[in-house]
């Protein structure tokens, strides 16, 4: 059984992982904690670049840091910023593809103050895009 991981420490680990955030540009450092099913947790933050749109998220760089080490099935994910916002579009889309069959993956959004809010994927991307469409 793997160990449990509350949402308060899974916050705290994307807290933590915000202060590694690269992001000269915008100034709007970003900490995200990925939960997967075996109890492991992958932290990821925005890495920006001279060239704007090349910016990565935190969440996409928890997820693909969790894809590359063989996880592919989630708990929930903890983002935390200085105001609380919730994941951009691109970050939704890339979450549905491994929120589950239903989209259930929960999205703990955060701010430095202390304030949380709970989502599900599926509640931050309705009627998404999602591989079983393909055919
Ligand atoms: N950012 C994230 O890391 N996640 C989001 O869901 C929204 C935006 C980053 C991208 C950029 O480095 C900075 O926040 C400002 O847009």
């Amino acid at each position: 059984m793997a160990k449990q991981v509350t949402d308060r420490q899974l916050i705290e680990m994307a807290r933590q992982v915000r202060e590694r955030a690269y992001a000269p540009y915008s100034h709007f450092p970003v900490g995200a904690a990925l939960l997967g099913r075996s109890g492991r947790v992958y932290a990821g933050c925005n890495v920006e670049n001279a060239s704007h749109p090349l910016a990565m998220c935190a969440e996409r760089t928890a997820l693909t840091k969790a894809v590359s080490e063989g996880e592919r099935e989630f708990e929930a994910i903890a983002v935390i910023t200085a105001t609380g916002a919730t994941p951009c579009g691109a970050c939704r889309q890339v979450l549905r593809e491994f929120g589950g069959p239903e989209g259930e993956l929960r999205v703990i959004v955060a701010d430095i103050e202390g304030k949380v809010r709970t989502f599900t994927i599926a509640d931050l991307l309705p009627a998404g895009f999602t591989p079983d469409q393909l055919g």
